[in-house]
This record gives C-alpha cells, structure tokens and sequence, in this order.
C-alpha cells in the first residue's frame, strides 16, 4: 500500500495531472474515500466556483451513470459549470436529458451502429497503411503526431462528409476544445473560441451540402425530421462539432499510446504482432481500459441522494473517473497488468453504462486495429527515440509526442 494522504489529492488542480503518480493517488481515493469532495485552486479556469464530488469505484461510476434522472448531464457534463446554452455549443446532445437526447441521438444511431460502421472498413484499412507507409523509410518518426492523430482524422472526416483541406484545422481545434484546460487563465476564452469556430464551419458546411447532398453523416443529418421538421444549418454544425471533436482527439490518444504501451511490454507488442487477427479486438478493449482517453464525465443531482454512504445534495457536481474504475481491483484481475488477450474486460472507457453511451465506440473498434497491425507489419526493431510528452489535462489523457526508431520491413 502506499502513503499517500488522501486529503492532500485534488482532481481539479493542473498541478496533480503534471506530476502526481495517477495510479498510486487513485487507488487511495478507491480505497479510503471513495467518494471524495474536490475544490477548484486559485489558478485554475473555474477558480471561484463550486468544487464536485469526484467517484472513483467502478460499482458507484456504473451506478451514477445508469440512473439519468437523478444525475443529469443537461447541466454540462465538464467539471466546471456551463449555462444552458454553452452546454449545447460545446457538447450538442451529450449535455441533453431524455427526450430531448433520445431523439438527436437517434438521427445519427443507425449510422454508428456496428453494421453501420463496417461502411468505413475499407477506407480505414486503407488510411492505415498509406500513413504508415509515409513515415517507413525515415526509419524514425513522432508516432503520435504524425501517425496515431493524423489516422482518425482522417477517416472521420470521410464519415462525416468534411472536406481534406480543412482536416488539420478540425484536429488542432480540437486538441484545445478538449485538453484547453492545459492552458490556464486562458482556458475558457480559447476552448469556447474552439468551439465556435467548428460550430461555425460545420454550419457552414451544412449549407454547401445542401445544394450537393453526399453519402455522408452530415448529408444525412440535414435530410432527417426531427419531429417532423427538418434540422437548421445551426444545429447540423452542433452535430458536426459533437462528432469531430468525440471522434478525433479519443481514437487518436489510444493510437499514440498504444506505442508507449508497447514500448514499456514489449512482450505484449510481439503477441499483437504475431497474430494481429486474433488479437485485434481484445488488443483494443485493453488500450482503452489502460490508456482511458476520456478520464470523466459529470452529471448533476437533481435531487438530495447519497452514493456509497456520502450525502450529495441536489445541485452538486458529480464527476465519475473512468480511469479509477478501470483499475479498480474489485473488478479487474490483475488491473496493473496490461494484458491484450484480457478477456472479459468490462472497462468503462466508453462510459459506465446508460443511455449516453459512447456513440462512436463502433467505428474506434473498427478503425484502430488496422492502424495498429499495420505499424506491427512495416515497422521492426522498434525503440525509443525521446521522451512521450503527456498532455497534463485533467480531462484526456492525451500524448502530444511519441518518438520511434525502427527498421523498415
Ligand atoms: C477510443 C475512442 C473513444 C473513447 C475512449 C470514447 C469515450 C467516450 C466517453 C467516455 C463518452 C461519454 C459516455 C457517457 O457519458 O456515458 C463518449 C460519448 C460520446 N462519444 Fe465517444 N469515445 C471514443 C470514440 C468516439 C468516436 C470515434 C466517436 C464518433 C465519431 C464518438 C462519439 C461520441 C458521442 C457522439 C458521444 C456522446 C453520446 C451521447 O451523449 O449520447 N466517440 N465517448
């Protein structure tokens, strides 16, 4: 066990995500204070406002999560407060309630269900082995930012309809939507700037797309009824936002530390390798219960309750730790292991359960194995060339640089 005071672990400080031992502080919480009260420093962008209970056993975050009348997400679902409105510009249907969500949701369902994915195969596959196949014969490269980030990208943006020349600007507003924490007092200003400017131009991609309809998600966003009229410019860039913003950053961060994990259990790099098919699946669940690239989401009580004994009054914050119940030793067996044969693996990567489940946890399934088998099929000898630089959010666990070197095969 270790010696950590649990009073001195504060989740909203930017300081802990920079230096703090995650694992070592988050099996404290699970084990002495499992539902734990967290105010926000001087310093941080929510400075001045109302701290959160922070859950961090994986029984409470399912709990929390399956019951979408007593913690609400139309509050905003980041620790810090929204209004109303933000909470719309900055996360469309995932900061909405029944019935309102239901219905938004089920526009794009079908499209993200996993029959509806295997539309992408094809594409994945092939965006997979031309990005690897960019970098080979360099014989070194920055795997995370010129291989794991630029590949979701790309094929989101296909299933979506955006066009290739504004590919680089969606993923750079992105990366500071979600991980803007970073950046202090300038936080709020440059993640609602972020926001507004896909907002913007998924509206104004919306219009285009209306003189000259596609094969795409967003063609299809605009020419579904939502009860019985159809969705304005405005909202289908809401839309757009939600699904480029959820889709990049996530699958991406798995990529990138899919190298780092494989750098640090070369044994487990050399199981994936030899029977890429066979592992593929289980490989994935694994990296996304290790690597966790969403580490919460908030909901907000709507009524006087209490989660494993502690009071929560109506109003309060509720944030559930992905992270925490993805190495919570009730759960797992062996959860400090990273196993990629591991099988059940019930992680919580994708959210713990209920109706606002990971839409796009399909397509990240469908699409990362293929990056993954073909770096192991072009890529040999593959070691270290600098330092990961991990991106200290309090909210993805982002990896900004992964150097490799590597003989070409
Ligand atoms: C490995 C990659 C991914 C991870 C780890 C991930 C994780 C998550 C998590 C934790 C949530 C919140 C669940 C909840 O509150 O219960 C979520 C929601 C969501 N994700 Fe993902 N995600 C990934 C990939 C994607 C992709 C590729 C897309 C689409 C292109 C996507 C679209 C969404 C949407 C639209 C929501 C909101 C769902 C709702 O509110 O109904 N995600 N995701």
């Amino acid at each position: 066990m270790n010696n950590i005071d649990v009073k001195s672990i504060n989740l909203a400080d930017n300081e802990f995500w920079k230096n703090a031992d995650r694992e070592a502080a988050f099996a404290t919480l699970r084990a002495d204070l499992p539902v734990s009260w967290h105010e926000f420093p001087a310093g941080t962008p929510e400075s001045g406002q109302k701290g959160f209970w922070a859950v961090t056993r994986y029984d409470d975050v399912v709990a929390v999560s399956s019951d979408s009348k007593l913690f609400i997400n139309g509050e905003g679902t980041i620790m810090g407060d929204q209004s109303v409105e933000e909470a719309h510009q900055e996360g469309w249907f995932l900061n909405m309630d029944a019935t309102q969500h239901f219905k938004l949701r089920q526009v794009v369902a079908r499209a993200f269900s996993p029959q509806g994915v295997t539309k992408m195969t094809q594409a994945a596959q092939n965006y997979a082995q031309k990005i690897v196949a960019a970098v080979k014969e360099r014989g070194e490269c920055d795997y995370a930012r010129e291989v794991a980030q630029p590949f979701p990208v790309e094929v989101v943006c296909d299933f979506l309809g955006a066009p290739q020349e504004n590919r680089r600007r969606l993923h750079e507003l992105t990366v500071t939507a979600l991980a803007g924490d970073v950046l202090g007092a300038d936080a709020p200003r440059a993640i609602a700037a972020a926001f507004a400017e896909m907002n913007d131009y998924g509206k104004q991609l919306a219009k285009e797309k209306r003189k000259n309809l596609g094969d795409d998600i967003l063609s299809q966003i605009i020419t579904t009824q939502v009860e019985g009229r159809s969705l304005s410019d405005e909202e289908a860039g809401y839309f757009f936002q939600l699904l480029v913003t959820a889709g990049m950053e996530t699958t991406g961060t798995v990529g990138g530390h899919s190298m780092k994990c494989f750098l640090e259990f070369p044994e487990q790099m050399q199981v994936w390798a030899n029977d890429p098919q066979g592992v593929g699946a289980t490989g994935f669940e694994e990296l996304v219960r290790w690597i966790t690239p969403v580490m919460h989401m908030r909901r907000t009580a709507t009524q006087d309750t209490e989660i494993a004994g502690q009071a929560i009054k109506a109003g309060e914050k509720v944030v559930m730790w992905y992270n925490s119940a993805n190495r919570d030793e009730s759960k797992f067996v062996n959860p400090n292991i990273f196993d990629v044969r591991r099988n059940p693996n019930p992680h919580l990567g994708f959210g713990g359960g209920g109706r606002h489940t990971c839409l796009g946890a399909h397509l990240a399934r469908l699409e990362l194995p293929f990056l993954v088998a073909e770096t192991l099929k072009q890529m040999k000898n593959i070691e270290p060339a600098g330092e990961p630089v991990l991106v200290p959010s309090r909210f993805v666990n982002g990896l900004a640089s992964m150097p490799i070197r590597f003989t070409a095969a």
